[in-house]
């Protein structure tokens, strides 16, 4: 069964409470209303809902985000092949995607296979991935203690902006690119200043260098290979030699 994520101002008194929201009943009775909590039920929703009317006094769910992500432009993501499928009136196979920097080939039949037959699949995999980086460092060069294995290139991009970005700060990046930089810079109320690529898509190395100058970005981004062009190389020696961090 699915479960849902719900987020309620519910009474938070004690810990026999906390421990009360972590059971999968709904708490049976809403007390008093100054904090959220998350309360994670496999529970359908309509058994958990917020009575239909609440009380004048519950404060709404946004008004406990942080201002700044108030905000926020919604990221508009993609559709899937399913719901293009429908729209279209076309099967999933007349349909080529070209839409989200995705692989149009597919993955390779040993992928599939070793995917179709997992020892333990219901177990988490390492946390540390340790055989995937050592294999990495192999292919790489680089030593496995500096690999950081993500849930994607945009878990990494969220947790490289999170970890160094405070509010105020400044990354670079050079559209066209790819909009999640933009994006993850906003969540942590950090600005963007844009360095606009040449006519065929390469990075104006020489604006690229004034802007770093005058604005002092903590991040550089640096598309390789670019989405939407593919384009692969920079120079960006001139860059790396005044200390700023470099995501490629
Ligand atoms: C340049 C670029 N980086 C990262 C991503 C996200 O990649 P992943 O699916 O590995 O999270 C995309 C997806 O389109 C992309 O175009």
């Amino acid at each position: 069964m699915a479960m849902s994520l719900r987020l309620s101002l519910l009474p938070f008194q004690s810990p026999t409470d906390a421990s009360m929201l972590r059971l999968q009943q709904p708490p049976p009775s809403i007390i008093a209303f100054s904090s959220i909590v998350a309360v994670a039920s496999s529970l359908p929703p309509s058994q958990t809902a917020m009575p239909p009317n609440p009380p004048s006094h519950i404060k709404s769910g946004a008004s406990f985000l942080r201002p700044h992500l108030l905000q926020l432009a919604p990221y508009t993501p993609i559709e899937p092949f399913e719901i293009l499928s429908a729209r279209l009136g076309r099967s999933v196979k007349d349909i080529v995607k070209l839409d989200a920097n995705e692989n149009l080939y597919g993955p390779p039949p040993e992928v599939l296979k070793a995917l179709g037959c997992m020892d333990f699949p219901n177990i988490y995999p390492d946390p540390e991935s340790r055989r995937l980086r050592a294999a990495l460092e192999v292919d790489a060069g680089v030593e496995a203690e500096h690999i950081l294995v993500g849930c994607g290139a945009d878990e990494l991009i969220d947790l490289i902006m999170r970890c160094t970005l405070d509010p105020g700060d400044k990354i670079i990046d050079c559209p066209p690119t790819f909009t999640m930089y933009a994006f993850d810079a906003a969540v942590n109320a950090a600005s963007v200043v844009k360095v606009p690529r040449l006519h065929d898509f390469r990075v104006d190395v020489e604006a690229l260098a004034r802007a770093v100058k005058e604005h002092s970005p903590k991040i550089v981004f640096l598309t390789s290979p670019n989405n939407p062009d593919g384009r692969l190389h920079y120079c960006v020696s001139c860059i790396l030699l005044k200390g700023i961090l470099v995501a490629v």
